[in-house]
């Protein structure tokens, strides 16, 4: 994902039905600057355009100290108004990218989520996180503002009173809390176990449709922050669109028949 002598700053694997995207810049805590955010949309575009029978994507930080400390403050500090609002619709391109890619994405943070690491996070389906993590926005302290989701998104994860408090504090949580506020879904003593969880996960929703799985983040994704009557149509022409698959006719047939079922992926 980049060109020449240069390392990679993210990187894919693919083992079985489980892709590693690995965010590669560990002396600057894997700070997203603009090479990494084009980085991660290649691969994005990569996995959308190649899904290939995987089940999910982890989404990690190189280097065992963090997930990914911010947005790349370095490459922000000349930068106009208007450059400032284009690194903004940078990072939240790629956050789009994560929530239109039709496979659950699990956030691995090993380590500081901050800032734009932790808006990063927010993007993707759900948050794994071991003992030695630490979650916060602190823009404010540099006289910014969340600029890749954090104002949208944080607010219903945690909630908005929470997510007020976090953004104009800048205090950040220790995975207990973040755990307890519902931000974290499981806690991990370390790097090995977080990643052995996830994969289990993966390999649990890969028992189940595909085809359902991308339904259901499509319409969740959909439904985040609309209307409850939006919402409900989102989900009354996802469920129409269930009964389109291959998976559904085959996993009904195989309840009613009492035996596994054999998901294609159609
Ligand atoms: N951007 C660029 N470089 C960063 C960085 C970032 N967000 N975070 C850390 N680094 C760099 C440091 O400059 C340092 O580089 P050098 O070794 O070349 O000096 C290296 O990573 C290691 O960091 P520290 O020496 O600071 O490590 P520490 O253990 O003392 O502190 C830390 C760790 C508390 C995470 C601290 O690095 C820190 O506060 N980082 C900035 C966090 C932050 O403010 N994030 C928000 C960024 S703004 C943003 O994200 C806007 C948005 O919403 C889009």
């Amino acid at each position: 994902t980049s060109e020449g002598l240069a390392a990679p700053v993210v990187r894919l694997e693919r083992d079985g039905r489980t892709a590693v995207v690995t965010i590669d810049r560990p002396k600057a805590l894997n700070a997203l600057s603009p090479e990494v955010l084009d980085a991660l949309a290649d691969v994005l575009a990569e996995l959308a355009a190649e899904p290939g029978g995987l089940a999910g994507v982890l989404l990690v930080g190189a280097g065992g100290r963090a997930f990914v400390a911010g947005a790349d403050i370095s490459a922000m500090a000349e930068l106009t108004p208007d450059e400032g609002a284009q690194t903004a619709e940078h990072g939240h391109a790629v956050a789009a990218a994560i929530e239109a890619l039709p496979l659950p994405v699990i956030a691995c943070v090993d380590g500081y989520a901050l800032g734009g690491g932790l808006e990063l996070a927010l993007a993707c389906d759900f948050i794994y996180a071991t003992e030695a993590s630490h979650f916060g926005q602190p823009e404010v302290h540099l006289g910014l503002i969340p600029g890749f989701g954090g104002t949208v998104r944080l607010p219903r994860v945690v909630g908005p009173a929470l997510a007020k408090e976090l953004i104009y504090t800048g205090r950040q949580l220790d995975v207990e809390e973040a755990a307890r506020v519902g931000l974290v879904t499981r806690r991990f003593d370390d790097r090995e176990a977080l990643l052995a969880g996830a994969r289990e996960t993966v390999e649990l929703i890969g028992r189940n449709a595909a085809t359902a799985v991308g339904l259901a983040k499509r319409v969740l994704v959909g439904a985040a922050g609309t209307p409850t009557a939006t919402a409900t149509l989102l989900e009354i022409e996802g469920f129409r669109d269930a009964f389109r698959t291959e998976d559904m006719r085959e996993g009904v047939a195989a309840f009613l028949e009492k035996r596994d079922p054999d998901f294609t992926g159609r």
